[in-house]
């Protein structure tokens, strides 16, 4: 149950039936305050000055057409004109009791879309550095979101598995296996890439082979289609290794690197050309968009193919974005991708829209993020200014995790401990990317992110542990509870109207992409639950009819708190 798209329905009506114009909007959202209720419709006001009336007027005559005595113990107009809505708890009751008989908590069933969304995207034979670690996190959060909805979620891991750097590559790992290393050295992979580089600069003799193997490669020669194909592999183990740790959804199958879209490019720069959408320009093949002006004012020209016949990035998005469409039938590319790359994503789409490669139906988003930054507020990298290894990074959450936990249960067994400090230190990490409005730079801080208090992935889980434990500790099997919810104290009315608006929330994840709605949801949630343990006693109640009623909503408020988690991909325990 959708309160705030049900309240909006039924305003709606009202305030056309009351002369508004059709497409006024009854603007609902959740009250700030409790003295204004539990929603309220702002729209009248906008409605009103269209039509010339005041405000009031028309607010006074919406309420007379509103029906929704069942739902509302209250509805009142307040100031200018605004519509005021106090839920009636009977109702809220039974939406709860609807959420905690349904296997989906009663979220409204959507029409499934299929949505295909490119995310962690790391290149090979170089490590995941933390750029790719924001867009794993966030694209898994928003994927696993979408999929609990219903929608058709196509997982695309755009890897970097194609371009000239290649020849290189085949030549190093070349170089390596004559020398019996290839083992060792591929399991550095920033080593690996940083040696390769060396070698191809220094040395004429590789360079040159170098160069040889990427035009063998691309005329499909076998061997180095085979040594390239090790290169892929190898980096793809490792990076699974990390995504199966961080608990993302991942898999190999996922894999649309690059290299996929090779193929169309020939293709997709002929097209362009007869379109008239491409030309020559000083030998290299250009799109000039007026969209985009240069430092001069002059149309921006967008390099499809250079002048040696090499193709770019643009061009590969450009028939990727074909692809999604052709092949995919996508209704919606959700792109997690940091904020640098955005006009380069604006320029390729642009091509992609003006060549009429997808219907405009078909969308297509930037979720954009911004950097990782270390205390100092510059870039996160290591002291001596390097970036950051993912695993090393991985294995110090772990290890301060097991620290704390240590400190707090020194009588924990070693597997018991293990096992916590991993779900507790990589959902730190996790959590504290997922929390922060991911459009801005945050700050990455060790000791904010793994405390017992606030916002954070700690404090969550242990929230969680601690409603789980009323069931524990008396025993209750939650089939014994038949007495209905009834909600007569205030904590109870507010939180059973938080556990309804889940609903909400989940909708908004999946619209925008930004799990920190999610986060400060759930927050929230374990906020009103305290409210509501400390206030309302659940156990030791006499009345047999408030003890059941309280358990159920104890019950509601974990699978609300653990399905909420889940499509964050922060993983719970029973007990920490
Ligand atoms: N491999 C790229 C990088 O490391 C990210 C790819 C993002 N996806 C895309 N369709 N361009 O920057």
């Amino acid at each position: 149950m959708n309160i705030q798209a049900f309240l909006s329905e039924k305003i709606s009506v009202a305030m056309c039936a009351a002369g508004a114009p059709a497409d006024s909007e009854p603007l609902v959202r959740q009250s700030a305050k409790v003295q204004f209720g539990d929603y309220q419709a702002n729209g009248v006001m906008g409605a009103a000055k269209k039509m010339g009336i005041p405000p009031r007027q028309l607010a006074e005559k919406i309420l007379e057409q509103l029906d929704i005595t069942d739902i509302a113990e209250k509805v009142e107009i307040a100031g200018p004109g605004f519509i005021n809505i106090f839920l009636s708890p009977a109702w809220v009751a039974q939406q709860a009791e609807n959420a905690l008989a349904d296997a989906h908590l009663n979220v409204t069933k959507v029409e499934p879309k299929t949505i295909v969304i490119d995310y962690s995207s790391p290149n090979v034979a170089k490590q995941m550095h933390v750029g790719h670690l924001r867009s794993t996190i966030i694209g898994d959060a928003s994927a696993r979101t979408l999929s609990f909805l219903g929608h058709n979620v196509v997982r695309a891991n755009h890897l970097g598995d194609w371009g000239t750097q290649f020849g290189m590559l085949i030549a190093f790992l070349e170089k390596k296996q004559n020398e019996n290393a290839a083992d060792m050295a591929l399991s550095d992979l920033e080593m690996f890439y940083r040696e390769a580089k060396k070698c191809y600069d220094e040395d004429e003799v590789f360079a040159l082979r170098a160069r040889n193997y990427v035009v063998k490669l691309q005329g499909g020669d076998e061997y180095c289609r085979t040594m390239w194909r090790k290169l892929v592999d190898i980096t793809m183990q490792q990076n699974q290794e990390t995504y199966k740790r961080l608990n993302v959804t991942l898999t190999e199958d996922d894999i649309m690197g690059e290299s996929l879209y090779n193929p169309m490019l020939p293709g997709i720069v002929a097209d362009l050309k007869a379109k008239g959408l491409a030309v020559e320009s000083e030998g290299a093949t250009v799109v000039f968009l007026d969209e985009y002006k240069n430092k001069e004012g002059e149309p921006m020209g967008v390099i499809i193919q250079k002048k040696d016949g090499g193709y770019l990035y643009t061009t590969t998005d450009i028939a990727c974005a074909k692809y999604r469409h052709d092949e995919l039938h996508a209704d919606r590319v959700l792109y997690y991708i940091d904020s640098r790359q955005h006009q380069h994503l604006m320029q390729a789409w642009t091509i992609v829209r003006k060549a009429g490669y997808i219907p405009d139906s078909m969308t297509l988003e930037h979720h954009m993020f911004g950097m990782m930054l270390g205390k100092d507020g510059r870039p996160f990298k290591t002291r001596s200014g390097g970036t950051i290894r993912l695993t090393d990074l991985l294995d110090e959450a772990q290890e301060r995790a097991r620290n704390l936990i240590l400190e707090k249960n020194p009588e924990m067994d070693e597997e018991e401990l293990n096992n916590l400090a991993r779900v507790v230190g990589i959902g730190a990490v996790k959590y504290a990317d997922l929390s922060k409005n991911r459009t801005t730079d945050y700050i990455f801080d060790w000791d904010l992110m793994l405390s017992f208090e606030g916002n954070t992935a700690p404090y969550m889980q242990y929230a969680y542990t601690r409603v789980i434990s009323i069931f524990k500790r008396a025993d209750i099997d939650e089939s014994t509870l038949t007495q209905p919810i009834a909600l007569t104290e205030s904590h109870e009315k507010l939180l059973a109207l938080r556990l309804v608006q889940f609903d909400e929330v989940i909708m908004q994840v999946s619209r925008e992409g930004t799990p920190h709605v999610m986060c400060a949801y759930l927050y929230d949630l374990a906020q009103t639950f305290s409210g509501f343990y400390e206030n309302c006693p659940i156990l030791s109640t006499k009345d047999e009819k408030v003890r059941q009623s309280r358990l159920k909503l104890a019950r509601l408020t974990a699978r609300t708190l653990k399905q909420g988690l889940d499509t964050l991909g922060i993983e719970t325990v029973d007990r920490m």
